[in-house]
């Protein structure tokens, strides 16, 4: 099958060396025809004008642009020229998922989105499986790499945030600007698309609530230790008796609990289903080949005509009022939560009683403190 490719960086470049290279294996059946590109370059499928890729006669485009602009443009072309599209650009699939699926659905192509949430884990194909017997009932996972890194070698090392961002950036795993990282905005996105694909579910991704690791502090970690737990950055899921709750929050999670011993830049996810149970996938989250990998792995899906469960998702609304947690939280406004404080943990810290998570995100608000750090005492 033809296959034009969208964007030309890290994960493009990925993408074209597994299938230039792998003359082998099933990539066998897969060409890639044209490359839209911001910058010239030495190949003669190289292009830098989008019209070239329109007039080109690939069935299946692979965006990997990122951002939402133009990439959302190109994609809602593709799919309106009747092509099969694949992305790992989890902002602009998780912004206008319902509109890309409906017109996919309308003109009879697939959307498939494997390299959007988990790297190079097969996360994606693993919750379709699922669904062939199971309902999905929840999942919960390390959804970021950059993140992981860092609070792996924090809870290591014994070092400071701002030393593990720094030396993070220097190895090229966290960007220039880390905010959609260390503030959790990645792995909402990343959530989103995981509760497509395990419940059918679209919501709109800033109804997510997301607390992220900026302010997490070595006194924090230290705290975790002394209590035989360890902090990761967790993307939460359920839906019960009709009700999807969906969060990212860092968590103290015992130190005996398969997520927590998942360190360096790797990505874990658990998804729970009625008669599986739980299982677990562990794996690289980001990435040149990782990522390639995961891009081309539905490519091939569409070129050898796979038939998987198509999901039919649908907008729907989060709702978290049914969870309630035990939270960690370090704040110079401690006054504002002096109903809810159940025991000290070390200067300027504290552990609340079992409480909604909804109320604690009240009196975050309320708080107003810049620098508080929130997480989710696991049990
Ligand atoms: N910055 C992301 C991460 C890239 O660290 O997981 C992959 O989505």
């Amino acid at each position: 099958m033809k296959a034009a490719l969208l964007g030309f960086g890290t994960v493009g470049k990925g993408v074209a060396g597994i299938i230039d290279q792998g003359r082998d294996k099933d990539t066998a059946g897969l060409e890639i025809v044209r490359i839209l590109k911001r910058t010239p370059a030495d190949d003669p499928r190289i292009t830098l004008d989008y019209r070239d890729i329109e007039a080109c006669d690939a069935e299946l485009v692979a965006e990997c642009m990122g951002g939402l602009e133009p990439a959302h443009t190109y994609v809602r072309k593709a799919l309106e020229a009747g092509r099969h599209v694949v992305t790992a650009n989890k902002k602009m699939l998780a912004e206008h998922y319902i509109e890309l699926a409906g017109l996919a659905k309308e003109k009879g192509v697939r959307l498939l989105f494997e390299a959007t949430a988990g790297g190079g884990i097969p996360w994606m194909a693993a919750l379709r499986r699922l669904r062939r017997i199971d309902d999905v009932q929840s999942f919960r996972g390390i959804l970021n790499g950059t993140t992981n890194y860092i609070l792996s070698a924090m809870t290591d090392a014994g070092l400071d945030f701002g030393e593990m961002l720094k030396k993070a950036q220097e190895l090229g795993y966290a960007e220039a600007d880390p905010t959609d990282d260390i503030d959790g905005y990645d792995v909402r996105y990343k959530t989103v698309l995981s509760a497509i694909a395990a419940f059918d579910a679209a919501v709109r991704p800033e109804t997510v609530p997301a607390l992220g690791i900026r302010h997490i502090s070595a006194a924090d970690i230290a705290w975790g230790r002394e209590h035989g737990r360890i902090v990761k950055l967790i993307a939460s899921g359920e839906k019960k008796d009709g009700r999807l709750s969906l969060y990212v929050m860092p968590q103290f999670l015992p130190d005996t609990d398969v997520l927590a011993r998942i360190g360096r830049n790797f990505n874990g996810v658990e998804a729970v289903s009625t008669t599986l149970g739980p299982s677990t996938y562990i794996g690289q989250g980001a990435g040149r080949l990782p990522t390639g990998h995961a891009m081309v792995q539905d490519m091939l899906t569409i070129a050898k005509g796979e038939e998987m469960t198509a999901y039919e998702a649908a907008a729907a609304e989060v709702d978290n009022s049914r969870v309630e947690k035990r939270f960690y939280i370090r704040t110079v406004k401690p006054e504002v939560f002096a109903g809810v404080m159940a025991e000290a943990a070390g200067t300027g810290a504290f552990v609340t009683e079992c409480m909604p998570l909804i109320d604690l995100l009240a009196l975050i608000g309320q708080a107003g403190d810049p620098e508080l750090f929130a997480a989710v005492v696991a049990d």
